[in-house]
C-alpha cells in the first residue's frame, strides 16, 4: 500500500528507548503482568491509548502561550465555545476537564437507579458512570459489529430492533436517554453511519428520548462517511458533522481525543433544565462554567485542536496509518478485527491464541507478550474489561470477542515505528503455543483492568521454554 502522505513536519522531538529483555521481564513481573502499571520510561513504543497523547501543533502551542486564565468568561472560554458551536449545533456548551466528567454529570443529573440507558457500545468509563448511578448500561449495536470477520463498512451502527426492544422490555419511562458512539471505541473503531444515525434519531424523537453522542472520535467518523457512504463523496467532513450533530440532543466529549490536546472535555446539551442542574454540579465538581476543570491554556488548545482535526488531508493521513499497521499485522499473519478502525488496530487473540479459555484472559496473555517481545504496549479489550455478572442471572457474562487495541497516538510515531510495531505482534503470534493464560492475584471493585494484579496460571512463567514443546 502506498505510504500515507504526513501534512506536517517534526518541529520537536522527545527521546525514548528500549529498554533491555531481562529488565522487561523484571517490570511485567512487577506489574502483576498489568501494563496499566509499567512505567512509561520503559516503554518503547505506546500504544496504550490515543487518547491525550496526540502531538500538539505549533499552532496549538501558539495558542497556550496566549490562553487568557481569567476566572471568568475569559478570552479563551470564547475561542472554545465559537469552536465547539462551529461544528456542534448544541445550546449549552459546558466545559470538563475530560470526556468521563461530561459523563458522570450527564448520568448524575439524567440517570435514575434501575434506569436503563442504550448505546451502540458503551466505552468503559461511560458504563461504569451508567453502573454508579444505578443504572443498567444496554449494548445495541448491530450484529455486523460484534463479528471480527465481518467487512461491513459501518459496523458502529446500532440495531434499531435491539433499541426497540429495549424500549419493549423496560418501558420509555426508564430510558432517560439513548447515546451513540461514534465511533464506536469498544466495538474496534468502527464507524456509525448517518443512515444509523438519522434512524436512531427518528427512533428517539418518536419516543420523545433525547439522543446524546459520544463524540470522542466524530471527525475521524465523519471521515469514514465521506469515503464510505452513498452520497457524501463530495461533502466535506465538517458539514457531515453538522448534520449528524444536528441529529442529537446533546454530546459528551473527550476533546484529548479528536480535539488533539492532552487534556480537555464538554458536555453539549440542549434541554434547559438538564443543563441548569449540570452547571451546578459542574460548579461543585470541576470548576465554574467558563473552564469546568481546564486552564485558559487548555481551553485555547481545544478551540484550535477543533480546527485542525477538520483538516481532510491530516483525517487522510491518520487514518491510513493505523489501515497501513492494520495490513502490514495481517500480512504477517496477525488476525486483526476488520475492519481497520480509525484510531486503532484491535488484534484477535482468540484466534491467536486458541489454547486458552475467556477465562484465561487471552487478550491481557498477548498485550503482556508485546510488552516483553518488544517494549511495545497495547491494551486488553476482553474479560478482563468486560467480564461481568448479569444482572438478572448473576451468572458471569464474557464479552463476545476477545481484543487487543493498539490506539495510535495522533501525529505522534513514524512508519517505521509501526512497521516494527507490526513485526513484533507477528512474533509474539509464532510463540503463541508457549504462552500460559492468566489469573488473577488482586481486583479492586470496579474498572478492575486498571489496577488488577495478575500470574501466569498455576505461577509459572508466562513463556515456556522452547524445550516445553
Ligand atoms: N467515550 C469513549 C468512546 C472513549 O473512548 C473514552 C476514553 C471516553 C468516553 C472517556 O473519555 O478518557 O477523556 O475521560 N477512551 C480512552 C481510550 C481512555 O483509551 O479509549 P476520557
Amino acid at each position: 500500500m502506498d505510504l500515507p502522505f504526513e501534512p506536517y513536519r517534526i518541529k520537536v522531538v522527545e527521546r525514548i528507548q528500549r529498554v533491555s529483555r531481562a529488565e522487561r521481564a523484571r517490570r511485567l513481573e512487577a506489574a502483576g503482568y498489568n501494563v496499566f502499571k509499567i512505567p512509561s520510561d520503559a516503554i518503547y513504543v505506546d500504544l496504550l491509548t490515543d487518547s491525550g497523547t496526540s502531538a500538539m501543533s505549533d499552532q496549538q502551542w501558539a495558542a497556550m502561550m496566549t490562553g487568557d486564565e481569567a476566572y471568568a468568561f475569559s478570552r479563551s472560554f470564547a475561542d472554545f465555545e465559537r469552536s465547539i458551536r462551529d461544528i456542534f449545533s448544541y445550546r449549552h456548551v459546558i466545559p470538563t476537564h475530560q470526556g468521563r466528567a461530561a459523563e458522570s454529570l450527564l448520568f448524575a443529573a439524567a440517570v435514575a437507579p434501575g434506569q436503563v440507558v442504550p448505546n451502540n457500545i458503551h466505552f468503559d468509563t461511560t458504563r461504569a458512570n451508567v453502573e454508579h448511578r444505578g443504572g443498567i448500561a444496554l449494548d445495541c449495536v448491530c450484529d455486523e459489529g460484534l463479528d471480527p470477520e465481518n467487512e461491513g463498512p459501518f459496523k458502529g451502527d446500532m440495531s434499531l430492533d435491539k433499541l426497540a426492544e429495549a424500549f419493549e422490555k423496560y418501558g420509555k419511562e426508564r430510558i432517560p436517554l439513548v447515546m451513540l458512539t461514534i465511533t464506536n471505541n469498544s466495538g474496534g473503531g468502527q464507524p456509525v453511519s448517518m443512515a444509523n444515525a438519522r434512524a436512531v434519531s427518528e427512533f428517539c424523537r418518536d419516543m420523545g428520548v433525547p439522543l446524546i453522542f459520544d463524540a470522542c472520535r466524530f471527525a475521524e467518523n465523519a471521515w469514514f462517511i465521506q469515503q464510505r457512504e452513498e452520497g457524501f463523496a463530495d461533502t466535506t467532513v465538517k458539514e457531515i458533522s453538522r448534520e449528524m450533530f444536528s441529529l442529537g440532543d446533546g454530546c459528551t466529549m473527550s476533546a484529548k481525543k479528536d480535539a488533539l490536546v492532552n487534556i480537555g472535555g464538554f458536555l453539549c446539551l440542549n434541554d434547559d433544565d438538564l443543563a441548569l442542574e449540570v452547571t451546578n454540579d459542574l460548579i461543585l465538581h470541576e470548576g465554574f462554567p467558563t473552564y469546568g476543570g481546564m486552564a485558559g491554556r487548555d481551553l485555547a488548545a481545544v478551540a484550535q485542536g477543533l480546527k485542525e482535526v477538520m483538516d481532510e488531508e491530516y483525517l487522510a493521513y491518520r487514518i491510513g496509518q493505523v489501515r497501513r499497521l492494520g495490513e502490514r499485522l495481517e500480512s504477517l499473519g496477525v488476525p486483526c478485527l476488520k475492519p481497520i478502525g480509525g484510531h486503532a488496530v484491535y488484534i484477535n487473540a482468540s484466534r491467536v491464541l486458541p489454547h486458552i479459555p475467556q477465562s484465561e484472559f487471552p487478550a491481557q496473555v498477548f498485550t503482556a507478550a508485546i510488552y516483553l517481545e518488544g517494549g511495545v504496549r497495547g491494551v486488553e479489550i476482553g474479560s478482563l474489561m468486560f467480564e461481568h455478572a448479569d444482572p438478572d442471572t448473576g451468572e458471569m457474562v464474557y464479552p463476545a470477542m476477545e481484543l487487543v487495541r493498539l490506539a495510535i497516538p495522533r501525529r505522534v510515531y513514524t512508519h517505521t515505528q509501526l512497521d516494527y510495531v507490526a513485526d513484533v505482534c507477528a512474533r509474539v503470534a509464532e510463540l503463541g503455543p508457549r504462552l500460559s493464560g492468566l489469573e488473577i492475584t488482586w481486583q479492586p471493585p470496579s474498572l478492575r483492568h486498571f489496577t488488577a494484579k495478575l500470574q501466569p496460571v498455576g505461577g509459572g512463567d508466562l513463556l515456556a521454554p522452547e524445550s516445553a514443546q
